[in-house]
């Protein structure tokens, strides 16, 4: 079978779906690959190298007129008008917010496979592009945040007299969270970091940072919070407000999935925090964990603290982005592809391809059937008393 990788890019998406290396891999399956001329411009790589891993360069006619398209995105009308009818897109679709596109690809018989529907599970990690995404968007909150921050990660004692190390705290250890843990660790940071899944302290440990329990607990069958009462909240903005007060930067990457990003930081904590200090709040796009967040773009409030709302930080290391991107794509198709002979096989059975089979053979297979997954935790714990958090120690003179 044919696989196509179109060009997408675009203003402000440098990616691409596949890497001269992945296309390697596809190859190894037994497919054949088009490329779109320039389709990895954006992310560094030249149409050339891809002829060399042995893809072949063409048009978007060519490339949407696959047997299997692998993309980033949902494909515009026009895109779609590409396919031929039979053929499989694997992308991220967004199924539960996009039931016009799940429609559009049914009218015309597309299979639809959504990689950003990657159930949670051990066996599927490799193939989550939810997952890849949101670790290299972790690290480069981080990055971000040192740009802006005007003084050092790393404490030093010099000639010139001693710098302390700058002080992080990161509200939601999930995925970006924790990635953000272990780069500012790395740089040299002392790291907080806070979750309602108490199941995170170990993991936010093991990535060097402390862990800095609040008021409420979570028990989590899926791997995912869920929202909160009004009175938690409170008493979790109480926590998240004092530990604002006493650091250096703030990284927010509170998630409840299919809801609006709940707010972590009101007006008057940030108003509560030091001139200099920068927050990175992930959530932008969700409509922030911040209130004073305008997503896609970097704010200073009247305290002098930044605020940085960048909705497109994978796309902030492109290069990066589409080789795990890609690999995610490979590593799916290796599931799909047993006999290693280029022909694509969609075992419902198998949950992974259920959980993410969104249209076949001109019906929709969307939602699918529940799973459980393995991010389940052990019984649930009691919710714990309000503790008392020591503020986080800062050098800086406030
Ligand atoms: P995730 O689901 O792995 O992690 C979110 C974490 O937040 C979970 O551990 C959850 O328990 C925790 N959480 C939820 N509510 C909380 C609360 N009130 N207090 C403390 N913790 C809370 O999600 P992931 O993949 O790490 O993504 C995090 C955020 O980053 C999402 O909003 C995502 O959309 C965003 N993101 C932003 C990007 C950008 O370019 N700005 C790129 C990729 C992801």
């Amino acid at each position: 079978m044919l696989i196509g990788i179109p060009n997408e890019s675009g203003p402000g998406q440098p990616l691409v779906s596949a890497t001269p290396r992945s296309v390697t891999a596809l190859i190894k399956l037994g497919y054949q690959v088009v490329v779109e001329a320039g389709a990895g411009a954006g992310a560094s790589m030249p149409d050339a190298h891809y002829e060399d891993a042995g893809a072949t360069i063409g048009t978007a006619a060519e490339a949407w007129g696959a047997d299997i398209v692998t993309a980033l995105g949902a494909p515009t009308d026009a895109q779609l008008a590409l396919m031929h009818p039979g053929a499989t897109l694997i992308s991220r679709l967004h199924p539960a917010e996009r039931k016009d596109l799940t429609e559009a690809l049914t009218a015309r018989r597309i299979t639809g496979l959504a990689l950003d529907a990657i159930p949670r599970i051990s066996r599927a990690q490799s193939m989550d592009v939810r997952s890849s995404m949101s670790n290299i968007a972790g690290y480069r909150a981080v990055i971000e945040a040192a740009a802006a921050f005007g003084r050092v990660f790393t404490g030093q004692v010099t000639a010139a007299g001693k710098m302390p190390p700058a002080t992080v705290y990161v509200i939601g250890a999930g995925v970006a969270g924790l990635a953000a843990i272990g780069t500012a660790h790395a740089l040299g940071a002392v790291v907080k970091a806070t979750d309602v899944r108490p199941e995170t302290a170990e993991q936010v440990e093991s990535m060097g940072g402390e862990f800095v329990a609040i008021p409420v607990t979570q028990e989590s069958a899926d791997g995912y919070a869920k929202a909160m009462s009004d009175d938690d909240t409170l008493r979790a903005q109480a926590v998240y407000a004092a530990q604002a007060a006493s650091a250096d930067i703030v990284i927010t990457t509170a998630l409840i999935p299919g809801k609006a990003a709940p707010i972590l930081l009101t007006r008057d904590a940030v108003a509560g925090m030091v001139p200099g200090s920068v927050i990175v709040d992930m959530g932008a796009s969700a409509g922030g964990n911040v209130e004073g967040t305008v997503p896609g773009k970097a704010v200073t409030t009247d305290n002098g603290v930044r605020i940085i709302g960048y909705e497109d930080l994978p796309a902030r290391l492109p290069a990066q982005a589409s080789q795990l991107y890609g690999q995610n794509v490979v590593n799916f198709l290796r599931l799909a592809t047993p006999a290693k002979d280029g022909q694509l096989v969609l075992d419902q059975e198998d949950p992974i391809v259920r959980g993410i089979l969104t249209t076949h053979s001109g019906d929709i297979t969307w939602p699918p059937p529940a799973i459980k997954v393995s991010a389940a935790p052990a019984p649930a714990p009691a919710p714990v008393a309000a503790p008392s958090v020591p503020p986080m120690k800062s050098g800086r003179r406030r």
